[in-house]
């Protein structure tokens, strides 16, 4: 068992990659929707399950033809199952069940957080000669648009959950500070771009919310709602009715750019106090963490890998990043981490479920 094909379409993105012993990537393509959510502002569960349907064939095929590995080169086919919007899983898993069957080849079930959490063990694409392993255990970080956790990581796929977000994931965050701020979506990148051109103590600072003194756990919709008050000023009324005195629009261009640096400012503090938080309780539970791991969408910005470079090395713990082409939805972290429930003998059948919830 060496090659797997990689399906993942959990969300928005159709993406499907070829993965050789788990971690060289031989061909990856990644077919996104932004611009049919785009208007909406967010992802349309109906319509992104239908444009999996229309883009899962032809990203396949230029998968293969990336990676120059004929159908039958496929030593098993792997699925992101879990958990993601029901219809667009449903679109995987279906692929990936009529490709194990019509090629014969094994079944592999992956869940997608653990995979946020494998990519990085892949090399950069096409590189033959892969890092190491990251050295465990490892605190784990997943940052993407539907989870914030800190986890306790065994090895691949073996890890407990230490903290949560109890309300917006990180990346979902961004998006709405985003959708404030009037920037355009997807919103991290856009944020992140104007945070890069603003000045957080040009403006007043946005409220960082630590929750408990020692909780891992996360909270970002007071950050989210305090940033649109200061935006559009006190609502009257409530819920839809809710009527803002001011609009984005009034925004001066540099006060735009101020808003999303002190919003940035204030995420990234909070993650940085829960990975300090997090590397103690391990150590006090005797699980000194030899590494810091971190994946998922929001790992792509660079502010945020270059303060968890920088706590790595305060710390003294090894950081391991995902490769930026694997932070984002991709189909290399499922065929990937998939190797490793091959290697342990690990298959499923016909049955595999598409769920939805972690
Ligand atoms: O991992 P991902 O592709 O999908 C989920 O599993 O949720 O993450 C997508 C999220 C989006 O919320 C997007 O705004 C965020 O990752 N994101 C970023 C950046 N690039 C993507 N957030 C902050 N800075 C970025 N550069
Ligand atoms: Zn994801």
């Amino acid at each position: 068992m060496r090659r797997i094909l990689g399906i993942e379409t959990s969300c928005d993105e159709t993406a499907l990659a070829v993965v050789d012993a788990g971690r060289i990537v031989r061909g990856h393509t990644v077919r996104s929707q932004h611009e049919l959510h785009r208007r909406y502002g967010g992802v349309v569960p109906e319509i992104a399950s239908r444009a999996h349907l229309e883009r899962l064939v032809p990203a396949l095929e230029s998968a293969l033809a990336e990676a120059d590995a004929p159908l039958g080169s496929i030593d098993a086919v792997a699925v992101g199952h879990r958990p993601g919007l029901i219809g667009s899983l449903l679109v995987g898993v279906s692929a990936a069940k009529a490709l194990s069957w019509s090629l014969k080849r094994p079944l592999i079930g992956v869940d997608h957080i653990q995979a946020h959490l494998y990519a990085p063990h892949l090399g950069e694409p096409a590189d033959d000669a892969p890092p190491a392993p990251p050295a465990y255990p490892a605190l784990g970080l997943v940052a993407s648009g539907g989870h914030t956790s800190l986890y306790d990581v065994a090895g691949p796929a073996r890890m407990n959950v230490l903290g949560r977000t109890q309300d917006d994931a990180v990346g979902e965050a961004y998006d709405k500070a985003a959708a404030i701020l009037e920037l355009g979506y997807p919103g991290g990148p856009a944020v992140e771009a104007a945070a890069a051109e603003g000045d957080p103590d040009a403006v007043e600072p946005l409220p960082e919310t630590l929750l408990g003194r020692e909780s891992l756990d996360f909270s970002f919709s007071g950050l989210k709602t305090a940033l649109l008050y200061r935006v559009r000023g006190r609502p009257e009324g409530r819920g839809r009715a809710a009527r803002f005195p001011h609009s984005a629009a009034e925004l001066a261009p540099e006060t735009r750019n101020h808003l999303a640096a002190a919003f940035q400012r204030s995420v990234l503090r909070v993650i940085e106090t829960k990975l300090r938080r997090g590397l103690d309780a391990m150590a006090r539970a005797g699980r000194s963490p030899e590494t810091l791991v971190v994946g998922g969408g929001v790992c792509a910005n660079r502010a945020l890998r270059q303060r968890v470079e920088r706590l790595g090395a305060e710390a003294g713990v090894a950081i391991r990043l995902a490769p930026k082409a694997y932070c984002l939805d991709n189909g290399a972290m499922i065929g990937g981490l998939a190797w490793h429930r091959a290697a342990a003998g690990e298959a499923d059948d016909l049955e595999l479920p598409a769920v939805s919830t972690t």
